[in-house]
C-alpha cells in the first residue's frame, strides 16, 4: 500500500535566468522527492494561456501568461508521498513576502508575479498540468 503520489513543477523564468534550477532541484532532492521527469521548454503565448486557463477571467492573466511565456522554464514531474500538498508547503506562498522560512519562495522569490516556482494545487490538476506538458 502507497500513497506515493504525482505533481507538476515549474521553474519559471526568473529562476532560469538567475541559474537557480540546481539549488531548487538539491531542495526536491533534499525532501525526499523524486525527479521523474523533466524537460526545459519555452512556451508561446497562447500554450502559456491554455496553461494558465483557469486564472482567465483574473486581472493578471495577461501579464502572467507574457511573463510564463518569457523566457525558458524547467518542467518536472516530481513523486513523493502527498507530492502534491509537500510541494505546495516546500514552495510556500504564492507571494514571496508572506512566504515561510526555507521555502522555495521566501528564498528564491522576486515578487507575487515573479515567485520562481509553479506547483499544481489538486491532485486532479496535477494529472491535467502533467498531460499538458508529458503526453507522449
Ligand atoms: O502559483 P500559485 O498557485 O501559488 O498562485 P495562483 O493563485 O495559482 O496564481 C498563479 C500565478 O499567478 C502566481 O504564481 C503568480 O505568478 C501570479 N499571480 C500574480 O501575478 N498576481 C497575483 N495577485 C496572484 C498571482
Ligand atoms: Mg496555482
Amino acid at each position: 500500500m502507497s500513497d506515493t503520489e504525482q505533481t507538476l513543477s515549474i521553474i519559471k523564468p526568473d529562476a532560469v535566468e538567475r541559474n537557480l534550477e540546481e539549488p531548487i532541484k538539491e531542495l526536491f532532492i533534499k525532501n525526499s522527492f523524486k525527479i521523474v521527469k523533466q524537460k526545459k521548454v519555452q512556451l508561446d503565448k497562447k500554450d502559456a494561456e491554455l496553461f494558465y486557463k483557469v486564472h482567465e477571467t483574473k486581472p493578471f492573466y495577461n501579464e502572467l501568461c507574457t511573463y510564463l511565456s518569457s523566457g525558458p522554464i524547467l518542467v518536472m514531474i516530481l513523486e513523493k508521498t502527498n507530492a502534491v500538498s509537500e510541494n505546495r508547503r516546500l514552495m510556500g506562498s504564492t507571494d514571496p513576502k508572506k512566504a515561510e522560512e526555507g521555502t522555495i519562495r521566501k528564498k528564491y522569490g522576486l515578487s507575487i508575479d515573479k515567485n520562481s516556482v509553479h506547483g499544481s494545487d489538486s491532485q486532479e490538476n496535477a494529472q491535467t498540468e502533467i498531460n499538458f506538458f508529458f503526453k507522449n
